[in-house]
């Protein structure tokens, strides 16, 4: 059965979508059924995969709002074994009526459980708060990764983050794991990035990935370009350290 897993932080440009949509490319290029969901009402998995916002009509805005079922809301994209399910907000009322629907938070859990036999893997890309779709998201999932900047404000975004799943795990959804905190942006000569990486091994040592994604500027030209860093730049550090992190995922799973 497949696994679903949040890509959350309740801090923006913290690598977040660039981690959903590289993970979800990378899993999907090794034969592994991908399922990526949009939880942004930004719709940037759009950009990431190169598909002009507003080009679909109907995603999670249409489901949760149950105008749409799973099955009319799900997309093929350009990668084989890649489907999404993009945001598509019309405009900024869309997005202040899905961010409250937090009284319902079961509903993704089971939409995406009543698909979960499709895939291997669902990834969700988690807006940068804590509450609504994210709490959606974290009752849907299995597990979460958390992507952290090595700076000191992302350390208090992750102890933030820590609380709310334990919150998540007490009131909806008991079996939520941390699959783990990711080291994204790192830069290996700088102190700043060595110092943090330090002061986050002291605080989440139990929960750190082996792999960590260094800063590269390939993975933020992938992004402009709509083209996952595999396919982009397929020997850039940055492509090769996402291709690890789903070898990790995959061999834990
Ligand atoms: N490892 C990296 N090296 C260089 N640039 C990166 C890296 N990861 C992400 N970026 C760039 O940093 C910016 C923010 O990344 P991203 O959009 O993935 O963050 P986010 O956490 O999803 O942000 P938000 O909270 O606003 O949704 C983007 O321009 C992206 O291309
Ligand atoms: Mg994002």
């Amino acid at each position: 059965m497949g696994k679903i897993i949040a890509v959350a932080m309740p801090k923006g440009g913290v690598g977040k979508t660039t981690t959903a949509i590289n993970l979800a490319a990378n899993l999907a290029l090794a034969n592994k059924r991908t399922l990526l969901v949009d939880m942004d009402p930004m719709g940037d998995c759009n950009i990431g995969l190169g598909i002009a916002i507003g080009s679909h009509e109907s995603g999670l805005f249409q489901l949760l709002n149950y105008i749409k079922p799973i099955d009319q809301v799900i997309y093929k994209t350009s990668i084989d074994n890649l489907s999404f399910i993009p945001s598509v907000l019309k405009n900024a009322l869309d997005e202040e009526r899905l961010s409250k629907l937090s009284h319902n938070n079961m509903y993704l859990s089971n939409v995406l459980r009543s698909v979960i036999f499709n895939y291997d893997f669902i990834i969700l890309d988690c807006p940068p708060y804590l509450r609504g779709l994210t709490t959606i998201a974290l009752t849907a999932s299995d597990s979460v990764i958390l992507p952290m900047k090595p700076e000191m404000f992302s350390l208090n975004a992750a102890i933030k983050i820590v609380e709310h799943i334990s919150w998540v795990k007490k009131n909806w959804n008991s079996l939520i794991k941390i699959e783990g905190i990711l080291i994204t942006m790192y830069e290996p000569r700088t102190k700043a990035s060595s110092q943090m990486q330090d002061r986050i091994l002291n605080q989440f040592a139990r929960y750190l990935f082996k792999t960590i994604i260094p800063k590269n500027t390939t993975l933020n030209e992938a992004t402009l370009n709509g083209t996952p860093a595999i396919l982009y730049n397929p020997s850039s550090i940055g492509a090769k350290a996402y291709s690890d992190l789903a070898f990790e995922i995959v061999s834990r799973s």
